[in-house]
This record gives structure tokens, C-alpha cells and sequence, in this order.
């Protein structure tokens, strides 16, 4: 049970850094450049911006790397695999603000499940479409299960974290 966790959470590592550093880096040029979509309304919003994106990306993947030095048993990331890890990451991330400006919510509006599971999903559509053998090698339906239920605690604990260091504007 404990290992099937620590291994679970080994293998999302790189995607939980991308999705935690996308906020620690974030600021600056919205990635939609602050433009709207057909329906007048911001195409992603003001939190989804490139230094986000890419410093998530950068510190995602160098974690990653790290992870395949220290225990290649476990992983290993091939290149590809932290490809879907951490852009792919941010992809689930930018469809559900793309969701939630369509469904006419302010950015930062809370979206319970959909804020927590974005990158997750969008990780795990990008190994499944890309990398899938890894993704069937590595990934069991426990620790898919696994994922599914510590992330919102995770995520919880994590901007709480961001938002006591000004980082996020709301705890969530
Ligand atoms: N962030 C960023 N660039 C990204 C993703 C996140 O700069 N690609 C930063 C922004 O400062 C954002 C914060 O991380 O405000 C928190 O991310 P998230 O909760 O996903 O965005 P929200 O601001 O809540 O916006 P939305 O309503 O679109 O989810
Ligand atoms: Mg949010």
C-alpha cells in the first residue's frame, strides 16, 4: 500500500512540480495576450501567462532528470515521457481555464475538481496519446486510483503554501 503510493507519486513527481512551479514563476504576458474568444470573453485570462508555462516546464523537467540520475529503476523519463509529464500538464491546465472563461467565470473563480484534476488529465491524455507503452509499463489502475485521491489533498496543501507566500490570490 505505502510503496504502491510512494510510486504513484514518484511517477506524477515531475507533472506535481510543473503544475506547483507554473504558479511560483507565473506573472507577466498572459499567454492569450490578453486577447478575447468569438464569445467576447478572454480566451484562458490573466493567470494562465508564458513565464508560468515555460518555468513550469523547465523546473518539471529538470526534476525529472533528477529522478531518472538517482533511481533509474523507477521511471526511468525518457525524454518523451517528460514531454507529456509537464507540457502536457499545463495543456489540462489551460483547457479548464479555457472551460471556465466559456462558462463565464472570473479567473481564480473556484472550479472544485476541474482546478484540482486539470493537470493530471492533461498529463495522463498526453502519455496515453504519445507514450503509451510507458504509460501501461509504469502506471497501474492503483496508482491511477492513487493519484485520483491524494492530488486535491496535495493541491489543497500546496496553495495554501502559494498563497501564504503571495503567490496565488485565493487559497485555492
Ligand atoms: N500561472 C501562470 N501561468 C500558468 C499557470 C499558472 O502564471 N500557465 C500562475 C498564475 O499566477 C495563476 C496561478 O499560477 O493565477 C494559479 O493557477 P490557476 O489556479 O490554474 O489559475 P487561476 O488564477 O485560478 O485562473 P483560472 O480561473 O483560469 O483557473
Ligand atoms: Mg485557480
Amino acid at each position: 500500500m505505502l510503496r504502491t503510493i510512494l510510486v504513484a507519486i514518484w511517477l506524477m513527481l515531475p507533472a506535481y512540480v510543473t503544475n506547483a512551479f507554473a504558479v511560483l514563476t507565473g506573472g507577466g504576458r498572459p499567454i492569450d495576450l490578453g486577447k478575447n474568444f468569438l464569445d467576447g470573453r478572454r480566451i484562458f485570462g490573466d493567470g494562465k501567462t508564458w513565464k508560468g508555462l515555460i518555468g513550469g516546464i523547465v523546473v518539471g523537467m529538470c526534476t525529472g532528470s533528477a529522478q531518472t540520475v538517482l533511481l533509474p529503476s523507477f521511471g526511468p523519463f525518457p525524454l518523451l515521457v517528460l514531454f507529456c509529464l509537464t507540457f502536457g500538464a499545463l495543456f489540462g491546465d489551460l483547457c479548464k481555464s479555457f472551460i471556465k472563461r466559456r462558462l463565464d467565470m472570473e479567473r481564480g473563480a473556484k472550479a472544485p475538481i476541474m482546478d484540482q484534476l486539470d493537470f493530471v488529465l492533461g498529463a495522463w491524455l498526453f502519455l496515453i496519446l504519445f507514450a503509451h507503452p510507458w504509460f501501461i509499463e509504469n502506471f497501474t489502475s492503483y496508482h491511477v486510483i492513487v493519484i485520483l485521491v491524494i492530488t486535491p489533498l496535495l493541491h489543497r496543501i500546496i496553495n495554501i503554501i502559494g498563497h501564504k507566500l503571495g503567490k496565488k490570490d485565493v487559497p485555492w
